[in-house]
């Protein structure tokens, strides 16, 4: 049977857990597309997944193929399946209940993906589907961002908020941000009007009236953004920000603990007059396509951080749990 090469985890812990093993290669099914994959992205929620923190959630099946975002070449394209040919050049984040993009080969859904975008290296592509597709969930969708509006992104020097930031400027938004010192340049660079240390200074004192509160970062600054919000204003939560004990009382009961307390957060803001959304990226290639013109016509550029060989996938795992990466982390991979 055919092999291929793949970061694979068989149990849940460290990033020492994730391994690159010969595994079977997989076929393309009905409606699928198998695309050899030339680089992947590291994002957060692999972590997670890895770790175990969030298996109540995305109990994945083991040994189980980690990885949410592609560029690479059509390699085979299954039945059903019209819009892509063998050869095709493609970019784009399978769903989170199908990911393996850590791997010389995957199928993916038609639907997920789209033609990658000419100017972009292979590296640069991959580093984009999953987190722009956030921030345009988050800005677009959740919170209709309009031009002379004020957004707080929180983290704007991570892979989302390197991506909202530049998505807000295109959107002819004021854009405030939080990030250390050092990366102030990168942010203000991206579009980003006020930049906030938020190791020195507290945005709830500096901020008022805003708009829109795009937010990774979890329960406290959730808690603590409302009052900073306009009567109508959107904040937007793509971190659920467990309590912190929660963890501690096994995957179940901090499910449960984690619903209830995300159902008193909203209700405390319906309460306030602000709205507050949970919002889970679509792997929807539509947006890809958005992208595309944006990136056509300058208003998006990737913002690459390290790049890591597919042997050094446990290092690029730790390294993405430092917190610190700026922009995005890159797994070469052909
Ligand atoms: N719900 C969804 O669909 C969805 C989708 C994508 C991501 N997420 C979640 O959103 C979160 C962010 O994802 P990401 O990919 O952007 O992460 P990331 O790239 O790993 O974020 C790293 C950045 O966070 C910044 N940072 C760390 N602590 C901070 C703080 N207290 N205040 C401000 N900035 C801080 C760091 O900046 P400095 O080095 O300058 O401190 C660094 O540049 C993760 O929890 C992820 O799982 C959810």
């Amino acid at each position: 049977m055919p092999m291929m090469r793949a970061g694979v985890i068989r149990g849940f812990g460290p990033p020492e857990v994730l391994r690159v093993e010969s595994v079977e290669q997989p076929r393309a099914g009905h409606g699928d597309v198998l695309v050899r994959v030339h680089a992947a992205s590291v994002n957060p929620i692999d972590c997670k997944v890895r770790s175990g923190t969030n298996r109540a959630i995305l109990p994945p099946r083991l040994p189980w193929i980690l990885g949410l975002d592609l560029s690479g070449v059509v390699e085979e394209v299954g039945p059903g399946v019209t819009g892509f040919r063998v050869g095709d050049t493609v970019y784009g984040s399978p769903s989170h209940r199908r990911p393996g993009t850590y791997a010389e080969l995957v199928a993916v859904d038609a639907r997920e993906l789209a033609p990658k975008p000419a100017s972009l290296s292979h590296v640069e592509a991959a580093s984009l589907p999953l987190v722009f597709q956030t921030a345009w969930d988050c800005l677009v969708r959740a919170a209709a961002l309009g031009p002379g509006q004020t957004v707080l992104v929180h983290a704007g020097s991570g892979g989302v908020g390197t991506m909202a930031i530049q998505l807000a400027r295109h959107l002819q938004a004021h854009i405030v941000t939080t990030c250390s010192p050092r990366n102030a340049e990168l942010v203000r660079s991206l579009g980003a009007d006020h930049v906030i240390d938020y190791r020195e200074q507290d945005f709830t004192q500096e901020l008022s009236g805003l708009d829109v509160i795009l937010d990774g970062l979890g329960r406290q600054t959730q808690l603590a953004g409302l009052p900073v919000l306009a009567p109508g204003g959107h904040l937007v939560s793509i971190a659920s920000g467990l309590p912190a004990q929660a963890r501690t009382w096994g995957p179940w009961l901090g499910l449960l603990v984690t619903a209830l307390d995300l159902a008193w957060r909203s209700a405390r803001a319906r309460l306030s007059g602000r709205h507050l959304h949970h919002v889970i990226r679509r792997a929807d290639a539509g947006v890809l396509l958005a992208l595309e013109r944006l990136i056509a016509v300058g208003s998006i550029m990737p913002v690459v951080d390290r790049v890591f060989p597919l042997e050094a996938l446990a290092e690029a795992h730790a390294y993405s749990e430092t917190g610190r990466a700026r922009g995005k982390i890159v797994i070469a991979i052909a």
